[in-house]
C-alpha cells in the first residue's frame, strides 16, 4: 500500500510539471539560468561553433544564412526560457514543421543538435537543472522537426540516442537499471539503426558473491534481444562450496510512448518483455546430496517471468521514474529455482527506480524490487539499492551501488548487504 501511495504521488507530480510542459516559463528562472540575453547568445555562438564542426549535422547548414538562424534560434530559447523576447521568425509562430521539412531530418540529427546544446549549455556553465529545462521544451518539437527515417532499420549502426537514454544493465542482462528492466532499449541505436551492450556486473555481501555478464542488442529502439549468465557463489562455511549458475534470455518489445521526446504528454515509454530463465544446478552441496534446485524444494529448475516496464524521463525536475510489474514464479531471481513448498503458482510483483540526473553523464539513484517468498528454506525478502551511474560516453559505463538483498536462507539470517559494481560497453 505503500508503494501504491509513492507511485500515486509521483504520478501526480509527473502530472502537474507536464501540463507546463511546451508553454513559455510564467517566471523567468530558466532565462536568468541561462544568463538573460547575453547568456543565451554566448550559448547560440557556442552551439553553432559546435555544430559546424558535427560530421553528423555540418553539412545539413550549408547555404543558409547561419548569422539569421543564429538570432532567431536565440530569440526563441528566450521566449521559451521565460525571457521577455518575441520569436520573429520568417514562417511566423514558431512553425517548426515548415522551416525544417525540406531538410529530411532524422532522430540522429535532432538528437546530434540537442546534444551539440547540451555541450554548448555546459561551456557555459548552465547547471544541469536548467539545461534540462530548456531541453523539456524543445525535445517535444521533434514530432515536427523530423520528417525523416522511420522505415526498416539500416545496417550500419548510428549511436543516435543521448548519452544514458539506454540505460545501463540489469544483472539479468536487460535494459534497466540495476535491479529492475526498464522500458528503454538496450544500446544507441535509434529507430533508424541498431546498437548493443556488454555488461559485466559483481555483486559481493557478506556471505555470498553474484557475478552476472551478458550482452544486448538493441532493433530500431523497439526490440531488444538479450542474454545473460549468472554466477552466484557461497563465501561462509558451511555453503562456502556453494555454486549456483543460471542462465537468462530475454527479449523486449516498446510498445508506446517515447521516454525523451513526450516531454509535453504524462505518457510514457511503455515495454513488455519475458525473460525465460534456465538453472543449471546446484554445486557444492554434494555432500548432502543437493544438485537441483528442486532438492531444495522447487517446483522447476527453469520459468519465464513476463514483465511490463514504464519509463518516464521527466527534463524539467531531471528525473527519471521508472515503474515495472512481474509475473513470476522465480526464486531469488531463479537462482533457487521456480515455485516452491509454500506457494507454486505466479504472483505480480512491483518494482520501482527513480534517478536523478545530475549531470547528463552521472545519475544518482534508487531501486526496488519485491519478491515472491515461495520456498521455505529461503526467507526471500525484497532487494532494494542506491546507484551511482557514471556514462562519460556512448561506449562505456560505470554503476556502483550498495545493495540490499535480504535473507538468502533460513541457515543464515543475515541481511546480505554489499557493493554492486557495473561495467557496460556498448555502442
Ligand atoms: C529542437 C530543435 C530545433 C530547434 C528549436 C530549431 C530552431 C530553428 C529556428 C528558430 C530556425 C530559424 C527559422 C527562421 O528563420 O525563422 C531554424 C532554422 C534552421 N534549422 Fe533548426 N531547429 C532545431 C533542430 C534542427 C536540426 C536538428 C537541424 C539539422 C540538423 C536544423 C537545421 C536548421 C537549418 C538548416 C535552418 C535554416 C532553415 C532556413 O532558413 O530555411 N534545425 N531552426
Amino acid at each position: 500500500m505503500n508503494y501504491l501511495c509513492r507511485l500515486a504521488g509521483a504520478g501526480m507530480f509527473a502530472v502537474s510539471a507536464l501540463a507546463s510542459a511546451q508553454t513559455p516559463y510564467a517566471d523567468d528562472e530558466v532565462y536568468r539560468g541561462l544568463g538573460g540575453k547575453q547568456g543565451i547568445t554566448r550559448i547560440v555562438d557556442a552551439l553553432f561553433e559546435i555544430t559546424l564542426a558535427d560530421p553528423r549535422i555540418r553539412d545539413t547548414f550549408d547555404g543558409f544564412d547561419i548569422p539569421v538562424v543564429k538570432e532567431r534560434l536565440a530569440e526563441q530559447i528566450c521566449e521559451f526560457a521565460g525571457g521577455p523576447c518575441k520569436y520573429t521568425g520568417k514562417y511566423k509562430n514558431r512553425d517548426m514543421k515548415t522551416v525544417h521539412e525540406d531538410l529530411k531530418l532524422n532522430n540522429l540529427h535532432f538528437n546530434a543538435l540537442a546534444e551539440d546544446l547540451q555541450i554548448a549549455l555546459e561551456r557555459n556553465h548552465v547547471p544541469s537543472r536548467v539545461s534540462n529545462q530548456l531541453l523539456a521544451k524543445l525535445a517535444p518539437m521533434q514530432r515536427d522537426i523530423v520528417t525523416a527515417g522511420g522505415g526498416a532499420p539500416q545496417a550500419k549502426p548510428d549511436h543516435g540516442k543521448l548519452i544514458a537514454t539506454g540505460g545501463v544493465t540489469a544483472v539479468e542482462g536487460s535494459a534497466g537499471g540495476g535491479i529492475v528492466p526498464w522500458a528503454l532499449i538496450a544500446g544507441y541505436g535509434t529507430r533508424d539503426s541498431w546498437g548493443a551492450s556488454a555488461f559485466a556486473t559483481r555483486v559481493a555481501t557478506q556471505d555470498y558473491s553474484l557475478v552476472s555478464y551478458g550482452a544486448a542488442i538493441g532493433i530500431g529502439d523497439r526490440v531488444e534481444i538479450s542474454l545473460a549468465r549468472q554466477d552466484f557463489e557461497g563465501e561462509l562455511a558451511p555453503l562456502d562450496q556453494l555454486r549456483i549458475k543460471q542462465d537468462i534470455a530475454g527479449i523486449k518489445l516498446r510498445v508506446v510512448g517515447d521516454a525523451v521526446y513526450e516531454q509535453d504528454h504524462w505518457t510514457p515509454q511503455i515495454a513488455i518483455g519475458l525473460q525465460h530463465k534456465k538453472n543449471k544446478g546446484v554445486g557444492g552441496l554434494g555432500a548432502l546430496g543437493v544438485t537441483s534446485v528442486t532438492q531444495l524444494g522447487a517446483k522447476s529448475a527453469s520459468g519465464t517471468d513476463f514483465y511490463v516496464s514504464a519509463t518516464k524521463i521527466l527534463l524539467e525536475q531531471s528525473l527519471l521514474l521508472n515503474a515495472t510489474l512481474r509475473s513470476t514464479r522465480a526464486n531469488q531471481m531463479g537462482l533457487l529455482g521456480f515455485g516452491g513448498d509454500r506457494q507454486g503458482s505466479r504472483r505480480l510483483m512491483p518494482e520501482f527506480s527513480v534517478g536523478y540526473l545530475l549531470t547528463r553523464k552521472l545519475v544518482l539513484g534508487a531501486e526496488y524490487r519485491r519478491k515472491p517468498h515461495n520456498l521455505g528454506v529461503d526467507n526471500e525478502k525484497a532487494y532494494k539499492d542506491i546507484f551511482l551511474a557514471w556514462l562519460p560516453n556512448r561506449h562505456f559505463s560505470l554503476t556502483a551501488a550498495y545493495a540490499d538483498l535480504g535473507t538468502i536462507t533460513i541457515f543464515n539470517p543475515k541481511t546480505q548487504r554489499g557493493l554492486y559494481l557495473s561495467a557496460q560497453t556498448g555502442f
